[in-house]
């Protein structure tokens, strides 16, 4: 890690002396993502915070990551995890105040660490000044700013929500109003040049205050056909993203006119970046995103949906490499997130869920690009299990039950043996989601001092991966054996292989080198050869 910042930050690079530029930091970084509410409480309210965060710091310094992406920390509804957006230019007071995000940035710096914060541009909270004012007078500026209809017996198209229902609701004086989310999340009008300018005042504010760049939510959306067309199908949750079934919906052209802007105002700030989520079925059209004048990345959520065999897997991988490197941008590999199962879970649960967890967190810090980590992945943390009572996502209540929802994946972090793991100091309010009474298992502190636990694991990984630049910036090849995919990454100095069983059968593979980390203790190796246990993953440098 220090090897990099140190790159991006001065001019001292050995790499400048010889006349060559240094990378961006944001090609090869290892972002960490904090689910603030979840992370760490300072004040015994149950819910975390920035002065929390703030306390844990050193954790990720020592932990190695480049830099950290915050879920969403301004007001809001509070009605889908922060992302309706009730003041842009504010925190929660949930979280803290933006001296408490200002000094949460100085620090991290101090730290080596950079801050991106999330920004949310397709819909705001139905309690924005804006959309409030947009109720109360149809004829207000701010109601141009939204997509109303006027009163009828019928929703004006057949558009659904992502979490369930029809993406239109009725005000009180009958009118109504698209939300692709949920009825408290209407969705902005793109096309009215107000809200496009209050969004780059927003990008300012915060970069004003030395934030390094934005994770921009749902970046596929905010334009919508102009004439507001029926889509021509209903969306499958079963495909990677959105594809022409939707096509009215999501992807419009004129979208990219804005992640141009966006680019623009950020090359104002050197060392900034934008990564975007575009959750498409088509990876070529969400590469375009990632065009040089557009945004510096997009997430690939493809390793998070493959199921564990070495043929989506390695689809995964060479199709991102492929479609990324088609537009000249870096792929932005992601395994978990606040909106998906936790892997260990995904991948089978319980010990074979957790090697595989492992097994796949040397694959993708091994691959070219940067990688996000999703707070809690390098606990190795299942999936909650989150009485029906207790939960609060959307996606549950407006399936009326029949999704599970999100929240099993954004319960508070465990840090110590203590009854309530650490997440509070003692003494305070319940968590704000419940945690489960055998969390003390993935407590940090326990990790810390365990040689063989998920956290150790991901701290020798990263910390290989800053010293071995054939990982996260050489040129890969992926290929399939049998159960074992192989991943070749060649650097300028030395060739480092990847190679992942995931097969049910111990399989040896010919291969010398040395080895430089695996994923459990009982991989074997010979000279030339590797017996890798099922469900485990190697780095070996090639001789
Ligand atoms: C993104 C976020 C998700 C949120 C949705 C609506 O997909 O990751 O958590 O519910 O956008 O803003
Ligand atoms: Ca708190």
């Amino acid at each position: 890690m220090a090897r990099r910042l140190a790159t991006a930050l001065t001019s001292t690079d050995p790499r400048v002396a010889a006349g060559r530029s240094p990378s961006p930091w944001w090609q090869t970084a290892v972002v960490y993502q904090v689910y603030l509410r979840s992370f760490a409480d300072s004040n015994g309210d149950g819910i975390g915070d920035l002065a929390g965060l703030r306390s844990r710091l050193p954790y990720l310094a020592w932990l190695g990551v480049d830099a950290l992406w915050i879920n969403p920390h301004y007001p809001s509804g509070g009605a889908d995890g922060g992302y309706d957006i009730v003041d842009y230019r504010a925190v929660d007071p949930d979280y803290g105040d933006v001296a408490d995000l200002e000094g949460l940035v100085k620090d991290a710096r101090r730290l080596g660490l950079r801050v991106v914060l999330d920004v949310v541009p397709n819909h705001t909270s139905d309690r924005h000044p804006w959309f409030s004012a947009a109720v109360a007078d149809p004829d207000s500026p701010e109601a141009a700013r939204y997509h109303f209809a006027p009163p009828s017996e019928e929703p004006p198209n057949n558009w659904q929500s992502l979490f369930g229902g029809p993406a239109w609701s009725r005000t009180a004086d009958g009118r109504w109003y698209l939300h692709l989310f949920s009825p408290e999340q209407p969705d902005l009008n793109w096309r009215e040049p107000a809200v496009a300018a209050d969004f780059e005042r927003t990008l300012r504010f915060w970069l004003d205050r030395g934030v390094s760049g934005f994770r921009v939510d749902v970046a596929y959306g905010l334009f919508k056909d102009a004439a507001l067309r029926d889509n021509p199908g209903s969306y499958a949750p079963t495909l990677f993203g959105h594809g022409p079934e939707q096509a009215m919906t999501w992807n419009q052209p004129e979208v990219h006119d804005v992640w141009r802007r966006w680019r623009a105002v950020c090359d104002e700030y050197p060392d900034t970046m934008l990564v975007g989520e575009v959750c498409l079925a088509d990876l070529e059209q969400v590469a375009l995103y990632s065009r040089p004048d557009e945004m510096h990345q997009s997430l690939s959520f493809r390793l998070l949906k493959s199921p564990w065999a070495t043929e989506p897997f390695a689809e995964a991988v060479q199709s991102a490499l492929d479609a990324f490197g088609g537009v000249g941008a870096p792929v932005s590999w992601v395994l978990g997130n606040h909106d998906k199962e936790r892997q260990v879970t995904r991948f089978g649960g319980g010990a074979v869920g957790t090697a595989r967890a492992r097994a796949a967190a040397l694959l993708m810090l091994a691959l070219p690009g940067s990688a996000y980590v999703y707070a809690g992945d390098e606990l190795g943390l299942p999936q909650a299990a989150v009485p029906d009572e207790a939960k609060l996502d959307p996606i549950f209540f407006r399936s009326g039950g029949a999704r599970v929802g999100r929240d099993g994946c954004r319960v508070p972090m465990p840090w110590n043996d203590s009854d309530g793991v650490g997440f509070s100091p003692e003494g305070a309010a319940p968590a704000w989601l419940p945690i489960p009474a055998d969390w003390q298992q993935y407590a940090v502190s326990r990790q810390t001092r365990d040689g063989g636990s998920t956290l150790t694991l991901y701290r020798r990984a990263l910390a290989l991966r800053a010293a071995h630049p054939a990982l996260a910036a050489g040129d890969a090849t992926v290929s399939t054996r049998g159960d074992v995919l192989t991943v070749r990454c060649v650097g300028e100095s030395e060739t480092v292989r990847c190679l992942v069983n995931m097969g049910a059968e111990t399989v040896l593979v010919g291969c010398s080198g040395s080895v430089l980390l695996t994923s459990t203790v009982s991989v074997r190796h010979s000279a030339g050869s590797v017996a890798l246990p099922p469900n485990s993953a190697v780095w070996v440098v090639e001789d």
